[in-house]
């Protein structure tokens, strides 16, 4: 990671005096709270743990304070804490909610206890509440817990429960324990749980829209004021991210501006020349580099194939390519005569979220390489993809851009096992063109699509019976998945592709693709798993 302080976000729907603290214990969907209650029309400040005594010697003035989920457990050596009076001093402001790690450090600090959990729950269950919470009448939850409150506090009463989870929503008054995630997309309701919170209460008042316009004005005065001379570079890969903060970048800084779409070789075939028939030639250069990244690649030690291997692997991958991107395009701005001072990213707020909370280095937040000498500004840091796309269509950027699917920076790179090869990733772009052909025939119209699809491929040498022979091959994996409609990915679920869909692709990915040394693909395998506990990318 590059110095901190050379990378500056644009922060939007968050303020210092805000009337809801969120207290950050770790977890990934941290961020997914404050964006949940600016769903229901509250701004929050998230602070680290850590931040606690100041924030409470500086008169905190919070009416809701929200302890964050976290993946340490109580008890452990160095688990983040809070102080008794530190916490008291937080309920005299109002109401406190402990989401996950969060209720089992409240209920622990109050005279509750905790312990491992019969049943470890991870995923989508079902929770039933004794009486409805304001508006909350249980449902769906995302769990995501091994341990468990044992032993409730004095006073409090369990008000909801799933089948292996008694105490799953607990408390009494101004103070509640939850287990399961009211903040991320695959929790029903849950806006209707943090409403009543911060509403009945907490006494909050609803204090921040999304206004569009506000949005584009504020964010240019403050990407001119973050950069205010020099050249200025952005990354376009094409998607709705990097379009919008390229759309932006050109408001605040005109012909200052320019922006480098770079062929990995590990984009989807043809990709380099869609984006350019989507943005044209003004200001934009169209690099193809493939030849650049594949020997970094290939040169990588490969530590798997057992899982800490595998993913110290991949993690090398990503910060590979990630490293080689930025010098690429760096490289490119000064072979041009020009003197970059600054790169304009367009991180989101779920890439940060995945990287703060290390689930790996994300290309385009944790990627970047340590001697990094221009300075970084991100202005939809703060916005989650949904939000972005509606900033892309006011924007006027092109419908296939404003609904494009997500895209991981290190491309394809990521979407196989094993070590990444040439010859890998040649026959992963000539199968990603055929099932991306077929989930564009069987779904025409986006809206049926997954919210993101793709091909992954599986060197697991196994039997297959071409012709008359026996031969060995390799597999191919389907992954599509849903997002809800805050598209945060923080939770997905699978997408149930067609019977009719899955045997054509089968098909055609079995007979038309063989590796360059000859290798068949005799299986193709489908990926049900939602997240968590899967991820959406392999790595
Ligand atoms: P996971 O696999 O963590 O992915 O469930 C969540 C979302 O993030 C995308 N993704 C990335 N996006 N740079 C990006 O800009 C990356 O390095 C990266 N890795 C994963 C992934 O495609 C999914 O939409």
């Amino acid at each position: 990671m590059p110095d901190g302080n050379r990378i500056q976000r644009f922060a939007w729907g968050t303020r210092d005096d805000a009337q809801v603290l969120i207290v950050h214990f770790g977890s990934k969907s941290t961020p997914m709270i404050a964006q949940q209650l600016r769903q229901i029309g509250v701004r929050s400040r998230v602070i680290h743990a850590a931040e606690v005594p100041e924030a409470v010697a500086a008169g905190h003035g919070a009416k809701l304070t929200i302890l964050s989920g976290g993946d340490d457990r109580i008890g452990n050596p160095g688990a983040p804490t809070i102080a008794d009076a530190d916490l008291a001093a937080l309920r005299q402001g109002g109401a406190v909610l402990g989401i996950c790690y969060g209720a089992q450090l409240l209920a622990t600090k109050l005279g509750g206890t905790v312990a491992p959990a019969a049943v470890p729950e991870f995923g989508e269950v079902q929770v039933g509440v004794a009486a409805p919470f304001g508006e909350y009448a249980g449902g769906t939850v995302v769990m995501n817990h091994s341990d468990e409150i044992t032993v409730l506090p004095a006073g409090w009463k369990v008000l909801g429960s799933t089948a292996h989870c008694r105490h799953a929503l607990v408390g009494a008054d101004d103070v509640y324990a939850v287990v399961f995630h009211p903040e991320v997309d695959h929790t029903e309701n849950g806006d209707a749980f943090l409403a009543h919170l911060a509403f009945t209460l907490a006494g909050c008042e609803r204090d921040y829209t999304y206004d569009l316009a506000t949005y584009v004005d504020t964010c240019t005065d403050w990407l001119r004021q973050a950069v205010p001379h020099g050249d200025v570079e952005l990354g376009l890969s094409g998607g709705v991210d990097s379009a919008v903060a390229f759309r932006l970048a050109q408001r605040a800084y005109g012909p200052r501006l320019r922006a480098t779409c770079v062929d990995t070789g590990f984009l989807r075939q043809g990709e380099l020349a869609e984006v350019r028939q989507a943005f044209g030639d003004a200001g934009i250069s169209y690099l193809e580099a493939a030849d650049d990244f594949l020997p970094d690649i290939e040169a990588l030690p490969y530590t798997g194939p057992d899982p800490q291997g595998e993913a110290h692997y991949y993690d090398q991958v990503r910060r590979t390519i990630g490293g080689r991107f930025i010098d690429t395009f760096v490289g490119h701005a000064r072979q041009q005569g020009r003197q970059p001072v600054a790169l304009v990213q367009g991180t989101n707020y779920a890439d940060i979220i995945e990287s703060i909370t290390n689930l790996k280095a994300h290309h385009n937040v944790g990627g970047l390489p340590a001697h990094l000498d221009v300075q970084v500004v991100e202005p939809i840091a703060g916005l989650f993809k949904f939000e972005i796309r509606q900033l892309a269509a006011y924007l006027g950027l092109p419908e296939e851009v404003v609904h494009r699917q997500p895209s991981p920076g290190p491309g394809l790179a990521i979407r196989m096992w094993g070590p990444v090869t040439r010859s890998k990733v040649d026959a992963l772009r000539r199968g990603t063109r055929i099932f991306e052909e077929l989930v564009r025939q069987h779904y025409p119209e986006p809206q049926q699509r997954p919210t993101q699809y793709y091909l992954a491929l599986a060197p697991l040498a196994s039997c297959g019976l071409m012709g008359d022979d026996r031969v060995y091959g390799y597999a191919w994996v389907i992954r599509g998945v849903t997002t809800h409609d805050r598209e945060s990915y923080v939770t997905v679920s699978a997408f149930d592709f067609s019977a009719a869909f899955l045997q054509e692709a089968a098909r055609r990915l079995t007979n038309e693709i063989a590796m360059s040394d000859g290798t068949r693909f005799v299986r193709v395998f489908v990926e049900v798993t939602g997240k968590p506990p899967s991820t959406t990318e392999p790595h």
